[in-house]
């Protein structure tokens, strides 16, 4: 059975990012009304002057913040009056140059989970009641980072498994209530996010070179994205992965993980400009 979008409220996070705004196109075209929340207002103001205004709330709220997250979810709730479905798609990297979890910055590394693991958490505590309400749906923006070596960006990866764990428990739990989760696990993605590694960093730039395979190194756009998150939903697949060249691996996560991990740590060059880029971030 179809779940049909027309009229379904969706509160994005990470609203005015690469796949934020394009999903919340996507999603816009198929009849959704918009909750668009964001670091920025300038940004979503920009973004929302794209749609018709009665269908779109344009919100700056931080998913670090209890207060912000409660504030625009009661007022989102004012004025669509109810909330269907939420993407929990805000999310960070390394603020300048990638680390490792030796020579990191303590407050960094814990930024990054802030945002991407405890921002997603308390993106779905605080909605959720809504959405079991309304036999809805979350979607969290996890990544291949979930089952893929997260060398040199650790804290991401760590938070990109964590909530994977999170949507797939909570997939479970709602079963009985005729709510649902899902995992939306974006390969490379063409957003500022993996500017450094495509180039804006040489030397993650090689390491992304060496470390994957040519078919799974290439950048696809967001409206790809944004198409597959819409097919998910309406749907209710458990698992969106996008480009569909990631399924195999993700399958079969366990045995590549295996050769992958060995991979890594084994081979010369990687190891020799692992400590290149220490040296390079030292304090
Ligand atoms: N680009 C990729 O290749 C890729 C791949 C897999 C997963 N992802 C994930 O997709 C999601 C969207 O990323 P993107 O590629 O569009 O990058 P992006 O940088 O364009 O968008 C991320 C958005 O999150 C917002 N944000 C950051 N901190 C926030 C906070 N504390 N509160 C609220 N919003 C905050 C930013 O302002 C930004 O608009 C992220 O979770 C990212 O980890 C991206």
């Amino acid at each position: 059975m179809i779940y049909h979008l027309q009229d379904k409220v969706v509160l994005i996070t990470g609203a005015s990012g690469g796949i934020g705004a394009s999903c919340a196109r996507e999603l816009y075209k198929l009849g959704a009304k918009l909750v668009l929340t964001d670091l920025s207002q300038k940004a979503l103001d920009t973004l929302a002057a794209e749609f018709a205004k009665e269908r779109v709330l344009a919100m700056a709220m931080d998913v670090t913040d209890w207060k912000s997250i409660k504030k625009v979810t009661n007022i989102a709730l004012s004025t669509f009056g109810k909330i269907d479905i939420v993407f929990a798609n805000a999310g960070i990297s390394w603020k300048e140059s990638a680390y490792t979890v030796f020579n990191c910055d303590e407050s960094e590394f814990k930024k990054i989970l802030e945002v991407d693991l405890l921002g997603v958490w308390r993106t779905i505590k605080s909605t959720l009641p809504e959405v079991v309400k309304n036999k809805g749906q979350v979607v969290v923006t996890s990544s291949i980072y979930a089952f893929t070596n997260g060398m040199c960006n650790a804290p991401y990866a760590t938070s990109k498994a964590g909530i994977e764990m999170l949507a797939r428990s909570l997939r479970a739990e709602l079963a009985g209530k005729s709510a649902s989760a899902s995992v939306l696990y974006p390969g490379w993605i063409t957003t500022p996010l993996t500017e450094g590694v495509f180039g804006g960093d040489s030397l993650t730039t090689k390491m992304r070179e060496i470390g994957f395979p040519p078919i799974l190194r290439n950048t696809i756009s967001p409206e790809k994205v944004a198409k597959a998150l819409v097919k998910g939903l309406q749907h209710r697949k458990p698992r969106i992965i996008v480009p569909a060249r990631w399924v195999p691996i993700q399958l079969f996560r366990g045995i590549v993980g295996i050769f992958s991990d060995w991979f890594l740590a084994n081979h010369t060059r990687i190891q020799s400009m692992l400590l290149e880029l220490e040296d390079r971030t030292k304090k």
